[in-house]
């Protein structure tokens, strides 16, 4: 049903090596998620191979799908930088792949996530924030068990770590970010 072999290909010639082999990663931590929590396999391994599709453009490529799509230019702000690829992630494997809205909306929200999320969305999500094939960090080792027993304290653990992160650098959560994390409290 997806042709994997293109969508590597695809991929290997646009991203990093470094992105390249994150993607892959995260494609087979999906698929190991889906598989632990009922869903599609195939189709979680491929949400998350193409989720950083858009992770490298340049502001210019940004711009050019913000303008054909309509996105809100509020994406251009400073602040959003890290999390503009999502948005426009989702746009461009829609035009690229025509895939349904279910993996468009899990590359749309596997950055500062939404609320509420459905099952296959938090699976993109977690499965972005923990997937290391090689794991040195304690905690990180923890959340990728906690991920297979609890998807959603996992998806917590996940955003209380991002939001010390910015907190740190003295930035918040996005609103809708920090609604979720209210809503798993
Ligand atoms: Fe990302
Ligand atoms: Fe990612």
């Amino acid at each position: 049903m997806y042709n994997i072999e293109k969508l590597k290909n695809d991929l290997k010639t646009t991203l990093s090596e470094y992105r390249y082999n994150h993607c892959l990663m995260v494609a087979d931590e999906a698929k190991k998620l889906a598989i632990n929590y009922g869903l599609d396999s195939e189709k979680a391994y491929v949400a998350g191979l193409v989720h950083d599709i858009a992770k490298e453009y340049s502001d210019e490529e940004n711009l050019k799908w913000i303008q054909k799509y309509n996105l809100p230019k509020e994406l251009l702000a400073e602040h959003l930088k890290p999390v503009i690829h999502a948005d426009i992630g989702a746009v461009v494997v829609k035009e690229l792949y025509n895939f349904d809205d279910e993996i468009c909306n899990s590359i749309k929200y596997h950055s500062i996530g939404n609320y509420p999320m459905t099952l296959f969305e938090k699976i993109i999500f977690v499965a972005d924030k923990i997937a290391d094939n090689n794991p040195t960090d304690e905690s990180l080792i923890e959340l990728q068990k906690l991920a297979y027993i609890d998807l959603d304290a996992t998806l917590l653990k996940c955003i209380e770590y991002t939001k010390e992160y910015l907190e740190q650098r003295g930035a918040t959560l996005e609103p809708i970010t920090q609604k979720l994390l209210d809503s798993l409290k």
